[in-house]
């Protein structure tokens, strides 16, 4: 936290990214306006970096209060109850954002870089309102530059283009992208028709991010593969007309230590509370899953396991209980909406084969306050992430830091790039059904001490990699870079 203050004293800082930190949802009676924290995990990484070092975060407007609160230039300070940095909201008409971010980001991009077989969609509107978006942005970051040289940090798939134009319209500005979901292979890459504005557009950045070296190695493959570029495997640079990209691997993590509301309340009370609050009985052994509603999160296969869990382990019935928390997401998409039916379907298949005096899976469908997750976090035996391939995956090092008892276990998918860091979790394929129900068995036995062995080695990697940890490394590339691009060129 201390680096980020230091090195951004006095520097131009300006985040891009699709999603708002906060939503203002709807006045209520009592004349205050609801506030919301999307369940995003780019707004729980990015949030307490802009905390620290304040700037302005330019985002798309989504709540029905939005427009309330902002002042002339569409911006209000935030957070609410301490605001530090300035939310420069852009709105979309419903048009733009059915093209821009249903239609071109989550059903071509998103399906096009998940390993979920779930077939990509491309449509030349959708590209249109993409390109529209893209370059409404890149306005809206020249408009906030106060100086022509800012620290543009680019976040997601939703700004593919947003590098290159920026770069354009301010030359000397450090464009710092990160790309948040996982990269693909070229052959995947190569069916979006517009495969290669997409990487001219990405190729505009000073440094690319990804989660993990696996990313970075296909993204530079794609380059290779795809268009005319100097592709350096030393430095893992790619240079394109004069412009310089590094393409470097910055795990993104969690606010560490976390906030002291959200672990302050005892284990034992959020057991006692989460059990209660539920109509599960004392003492009944908890599953928890915290997801959006996504078909690459795997909650399908995750039932699977637990009712596999229960056929193999008949003594389990009544006694564990697999909540999961699903938060809705993207629900116009119709893959989303049948992807809704199916999870509610088979927890309702299972309920009437498994459930005992309490069910065997609890399935909350709705947004949860990020407290409130974390008393579920502290209250659980096991945590199971399972997605199917995801960048990151940050409920998974959630949990850990919820877990300051040393307890709990976490069962965890390979195709995560938590796994990478996260080798003391009970690391399964989601896709095996039986692995994945033996190691939640092997969860609910596990002797105290070797679950406080495994705990206290991820919290210690938490700890230490966390996310203000990804900002700094980031930033301090970027500083180094500007340094360097300030000097005379060599004269000999
Ligand atoms: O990290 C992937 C991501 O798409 C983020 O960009 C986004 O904030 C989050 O998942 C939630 O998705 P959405 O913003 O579409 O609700």
């Amino acid at each position: 936290r201390a680096i980020l203050h230091g090195d951004l004293r006095g520097e131009d800082v300006i985040v891009v990214s699709n999603r708002e930190p906060y939503i203002h949802q709807y006045r209520r009676a009592d004349g205050g306006i609801e506030v919301q924290r999307p369940a995003s995990g780019l707004v729980t990484a990015l949030e307490p970096v802009m905390r620290a070092c304040s700037g302005v975060w330019i985002a798309t407007g989504s709540g029905s209060a939005d427009r309330a609160v902002v002042d002339a230039n569409d911006r209000v300070a935030v957070p609410p109850e301490r605001p530090s940095y300035q939310l420069r909201r852009i709105w979309l008409s419903p048009e733009e954002e059915a093209g821009y971010y249903y239609g071109f980001a989550n059903e071509g991009l998103w399906p096009l870089c998940h390993i979920a077989h779930v077939r990509p969609t491309f449509r030349s509107g959708d590209w249109a309102h993409y390109l529209a978006a893209n370059r409404r942005f890149a306005e809206a970051v020249v408009r906030e530059a106060k100086t022509d040289d800012p620290i543009v940090l680019v976040q997601d798939y939703h700004f593919a283009l947003l590098p290159r134009m920026i770069h354009e319209s301010l030359p000397d500005a450090t464009v710092i992208t990160f790309w948040h979901i996982p990269w693909p292979n070229p052959e995947s890459f190569a069916i979006c028709p517009w495969a290669l504005e997409i990487l001219n557009g990405l190729l505009g950045s000073n440094i690319l991010g990804f989660h993990t070296q696996f990313h970075c190695n296909n993204f530079v493959d794609t380059v290779d593969r795809l268009i005319e570029a100097r592709v350096d495997r030393e430095t893992f640079t790619v240079s394109q007309g004069g412009k310089l990209t590094a393409v470097r691997r910055y795990p993104i993590s969690i606010a560490w230590p976390p906030v002291e509301d959200m672990v302050g309340k005892p284990v034992a009370d959020c057991r006692h509370d989460v059990r209660a609050g539920n109509g599960l009985p004392p003492g009944q052994l908890i599953g928890i899953g915290v997801d959006r509603l996504d078909y690459t999160k795997g909650i399908i296969e995750r039932f699977l396991a637990v009712e596999r869990l229960f056929e193999l382990n008949p003594q389990r019935i009544g006694q564990f209980t697999f909540i999961q928390i699903a938060a809705p997401s993207r629900s116009s998409i119709d893959e989303y909406r049948h992807h809704e039916e199916a999870v509610n379907a088979l927890a309702a298949r299972i309920n009437a084969r498994f459930s005992g005096p309490a069910p065997a899976i609890l399935l909350k469908v709705e947004h949860h306050e990020a407290a409130r997750v974390y008393e579920y976090y502290r209250a659980a035996e096991v945590c199971f992430v399972g997605s199917l391939h995801d960048g990151m995956n940050l409920v998974a090092k959630e949990f850990v830091a919820a877990r300051d008892d040393e307890r709990g276990v976490l069962v965890l998918s390979q195709f995560t790039g938590a796994a990478r860091e996260l080798p003391e979790a009970l690391v399964v394929n989601p896709y095996d059904v039986d692995q994945c129900a033996a190691a939640l068995e092997l969860a609910l036995a596990m002797p105290p001490e070797e679950q406080g062995d495994r705990m206290r080695l991820m919290r210690r990697l938490i700890s230490e990699f966390n996310v203000y940890r990804w900002a700094g490394r980031m930033l301090l590339d970027a500083a180094l870079m500007r340094r360097r691009s300030k000097l005379p060129d060599n004269p000999v």
